[in-house]
């Protein structure tokens, strides 16, 4: 039997599940179940990556211990894949002692292989922020660029991964299996990428504790990607079940976001190059969703918390929009409108009504019993189921899931087209029975073959529709083909599979709650007076202005503050030119970090007023003097 390893990517604890984890999810669920349809052996692994300096911290926040936020979440995720019928077969969590030791084992070999080595991380170092910078991005060579503080040299022992020797080896890789990263697209921006030159990467930290130690050097524990990847490979038995890891490695499918295809498509075949591990076949990065247009931030998860999605449409309805709206690999948008739209249109009219239809008519025409088709029947249908199998097969291959998706419903199309222009009730009042029997057999068995293509995407809905066929069983390899239903097999009508919804009504809800979150964003937090009088904002006049170089929007000033000359770059170029503001009495910022913007340093900013892509500097009347303060 031939074997099939899926994954999906560990997700952090630091969150509650998101639409994008469901997404990844049900993507991987969906393949998984398809290739156990076609009979394959498959394993999927999905889980929870616990480790690391974000964690640590939503802890603290929390006032809980790590591990006590990462039990907590983990019931999250679990109670969710549940709701949504996910079928993973392991589910993964990096604090488990098996993954633990399987990450101290390989860190240990490969530092006595060589490819790790204890290096220096040196760097300049903000001590308030706890960054090292190099030295380009400092200000002024000396400055840090967040805070603006001076910055120190600092040399800090790190454990670092040789990825430098990599690079030709992961080229050649590249060159051999060119599907390795899907999209294509991907693939060449990986290349791009690697073609540039790799560093050696550091795979040890010393500013926190929540992480696998360093097996030979407490004081270290483990970078959390590193820790991270090696699930893949801990959770389906590495040193621990070395039967099953030989059966089921390499993974045939890594499922990932774009956001974390460097770390999958570069690092992860490196670090098993390293350790002797064969690298997986694929990595399929898919894009983003955005949420009714705009970008999913905190208070938009809400409109789209895969809970309620499934409280209001059904887990089915939603596995299917995901995977049907928007070809895998690239962007889309997710609005509670075109969800709708889906519901109503493909599943309620095209597939609902078919088999409401063909369930009427059996029952009607034929005691509600599969007839016995005859050898002289027509072969439309038949035909196009047979290339159905074939095509969902082809672009399932390919993580092609809305093609597949449209080649099935090519054929409820067609199988629609056909009861009409058949019209079966024509043909029993002509009392042609035979031709009826083998109309009917046709399309009883379309629909029998489109529930079992389906059932990798909705399971339940599909397992509904099956059994009003009068089919029990959950389908097997043997039933992706034509000529499977049994004549004689009773058929029972019952409530619509999917029922209908008001589009209008639902935009109109929804349309208000994405307004009142925007607003939640928009709101401005109140301030104390105290908080106030932090801010240093003096009159300054312009003593020298001139445009940045290359630039349309930056104008350089040097500004009399009072006190001293300060340089400002301020973003005024596209209202002000220049000459028109030497002289010119301005309010200013005096306390902002200092900034480098085009190499240039502006110690504080000009404040001006905008509304509508229209910018107002203030007035001020003739005597004010400079230096004079906002209070
Ligand atoms: N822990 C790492 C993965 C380690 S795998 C060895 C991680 N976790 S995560 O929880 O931050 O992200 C999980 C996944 O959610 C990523 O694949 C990411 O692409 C996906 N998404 C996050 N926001 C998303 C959207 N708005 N849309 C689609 N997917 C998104 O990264």
């Amino acid at each position: 039997m031939s074997k099939f390893y899926v994954t999906t990517p560990i997700y952090y604890v630091n969150d509650v599940p998101h639409l994008g984890h469901a997404y990844t999810t049900i993507a991987a669920d969906v393949i998984a179940r398809y290739k156990r349809l076609k009979g394959y052996e498959v394993f999927f692994l999905t889980g929870t990556d616990e480790h690391g300096q974000k964690i640590e911290k939503a802890a603290k926040a929390k006032g809980i211990s790590p591990k006590e936020l990462a039990d907590s979440v983990v019931v999250n995720f679990k109670k969710l894949w549940e709701r949504f019928n996910i079928s993973y077969d392991h589910f993964i969590r990096t604090t488990d002692d098996y993954h633990e030791r399987v990450v101290q084992e390989i860190f240990q070999r490969l530092y006595e292989k060589g490819d790790i080595y204890l290096g220096e991380y040196e760097g300049w170092y903000c001590t308030p922020c706890e960054s090292f910078w190099s030295k380009s991005q400092l200000i002024e060579g000396k400055c840090c660029p967040d805070c603006g503080r001076p910055v120190e040299r600092l040399k800090e022992k790190s454990y670092f991964f040789r990825l430098s020797t990599y690079q030709d080896k992961l080229l050649k890789f590249y060159e051999d299996n060119p599907d390795f990263v899907m999209p294509e697209f991907r693939m060449n921006e990986v290349k791009a990428f690697v073609k540039q030159g790799l560093e050696d990467i550091s795979i040890s930290r010393t500013t926190f504790r929540w992480g696998i130690p360093v097996p030979f050097d407490n004081e270290h524990v483990i970078y959390v990607w590193f820790d991270a990847l090696f699930n893949y490979v801990s959770g389906i038995g590495y040193s621990t079940d070395q039967e099953k890891f030989e059966k089921f490695w390499p993974a045939d499918l890594h499922i990932i976001g774009k956001d974390i295809l460097r770390f999958h498509a570069i690092y992860w075949p490196a670090f098993l190059m390293a350790a002797g591990v064969e690298p997986p076949k694929r990595v399929f990065a898919h894009g983003w969703w955005t949420v009714e247009g705009r970008k999913m931030s905190k208070s938009l998860r809400n409109v789209v918390d895969p809970n309620r999605l499934i409280d209001a449409y059904g887990a089915d309805a939603v596995r299917y929009f995901l995977m049907r709206e928007v070809p895998f690999g690239l962007d889309g948008d997710f609005s509670h409108k075109a969800l709708a739209h889906r519901i109503n249109g493909d599943l309620a009219n095209d597939l609902g009504n078919l088999l409401y239809r063909v369930l009427t008519m059996t029952i009607k025409y034929s005691d509600g019993v599969v007839p016995e088709p005859t050898e002289d029947r027509d072969r439309e249908l038949e035909n196009l189921c047979k290339k159905m199998i074939e095509d969902v097969d082809r672009y399932l291959d390919k993580q092609a899931f809305n093609r597949a998706l449209e080649s099935i419903w090519e054929v409820i199309r067609a199988a629609n087209k056909y009861v009409d222009v058949k019209a079966p009730w024509s043909l029993y009042k002509e009392n042609k029975r035979e031709e009826l029997g083998n109309v009917l057999y046709n399309l009883l068995e379309t629909l029998r073959l489109v529930a079992v293509l389906l059932y990798p995407f909705m399971p339940v809905k599909m397992d509904e529709m099956l059994s009003q066929l009068g089919v029990e069983s959950t389908p097997t390899v043997k039933d992706v083909a034509w000529g499977v239903l049994v004549p004689g097999t009773k058929v029972k009508k019952g409530k619509p599979l999917f029922p209908k919804l008001d589009e209008e009504e639902i935009a109109k809800k929804i349309e208000k709650e994405v307004k009142e979150a925007e607003k939640e964003e928009e709101k401005v937090e109140e301030i104390s007076i105290e908080y106030f009088s932090k801010l240093k904002i003096v009159v300054a006049k312009v003593l020298e202005a001139e445009r940045v170089p290359k630039t349309d929007r930056l104008i350089k000033l040097v500004l009399d503050v009072g006190s001293e000359k300060r340089t400002v770059v301020a973003g005024i170029g596209a209202w002000y030119e220049p000459q028109d503001l030497v002289g010119k009495k301005v309010l200013y910022l005096y306390n902002l970090k200092p900034r480098k913007l085009r190499g240039v340093l502006s110690q504080g900013m000009i404040l001006a007023a905008s509304k509508d892509d229209k910018l107002y500097l203030p007035e001020f009347p003739e005597n004010t003097p400079v230096g004079a303060q906002v209070r």
